[in-house]
């Protein structure tokens, strides 16, 4: 199964993809992650990617397609994948439907703006693995260390509350059209993501499902 996750900043797109990956055993990809890693190493499009990522706008499509292109092609994702945070604008879903990868669903995830600020404010994030977590929400188990990899956790450059707003206005300019996109291809879905992770997890599952 191809699925895409849609939604806001803070909508829990990266949260649900590790719960839906480990349950359906099929890998995530996340351009957020890739791109986050490449500015971390320093290679050639993690230095282009950085200015945009740190101002909360979206880094060039070409980068984008590009990165999603060589990693779709490896052989775990031959069973199916979650795209976390691809496609980001119309140009790029073109890309992935003139590629021939057949998307079987849309899920977009519901949350309201005032939900979303408390999440980023307090999120911490794995740099090496990308794993996921809340100070509140779903605290590791030792504070400040990934559970996954030993690593210490960080607070994402972007999530300051003035880039947080910048974050949004993108989506909504840029990615929300996408909603339109995969209505008339009849794969979207729309899950209410204020619920608890795992609840939330429940009714992705089920939207899969059916
Ligand atoms: P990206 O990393 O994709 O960021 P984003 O879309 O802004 O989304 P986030 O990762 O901030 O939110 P999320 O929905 O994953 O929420 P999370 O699960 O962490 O992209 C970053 C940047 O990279 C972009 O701004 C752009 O510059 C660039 N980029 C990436 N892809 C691109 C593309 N395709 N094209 C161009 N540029 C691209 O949850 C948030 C917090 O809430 C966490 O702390 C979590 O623990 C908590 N939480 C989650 N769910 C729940 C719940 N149900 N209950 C309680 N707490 C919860
Ligand atoms: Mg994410």
């Amino acid at each position: 199964m191809n699925v895409i996750l849609l939604g806001a900043p803070g909508a829990g797109k990266g949260t649900q993809a590790e719960v839906i990956s480990a349950r359906l055993g099929i890998p995530t990809i996340s351009t957020g992650n890739m791109l986050r890693a490449a500015v971390k190493e320093g290679t050639e499009y993690g230095l282009k990617a950085k200015a945009a990522m740190d101002s909360g706008a979206l880094v060039s499509d070409d980068i984008v397609i590009g990165i999603l292109k060589d990693r779709i092609a490896q052989d775990d994702c031959k069973k199916g994948f979650i795209l976390d945070g691809f496609p980001r604008t119309v140009p790029q879903a073109e890309a992935l439907d003139a590629m021939g990868v057949k998307i079987d669903k849309v899920i977009e995830l519901a949350v309201d703006e005032e939900l979303i600020k408390k999440r980023l404010t307090g999120r911490r994030v794995c740099l090496k693995c990308g794993a996921t977590y809340h100070v509140t929400n779903k605290a590791p188990k030792v504070e400040g260390v990934c559970d996954v990899c030993g690593e210490p956790l960080a607070i994402r450059k972007d999530d300051e509350p003035a880039t947080v707003i910048d974050r949004l206005k993108t989506y909504h300019e840029k990615t929300a059209p996408l909603k339109d996109y995969y209505e008339a291809q009849g794969k979207l879905a729309t899950v209410e993501g204020t619920n608890d992770i795992e609840g939330t997890a429940d009714m992705m599952i089920k939207s899969l499902e059916g």
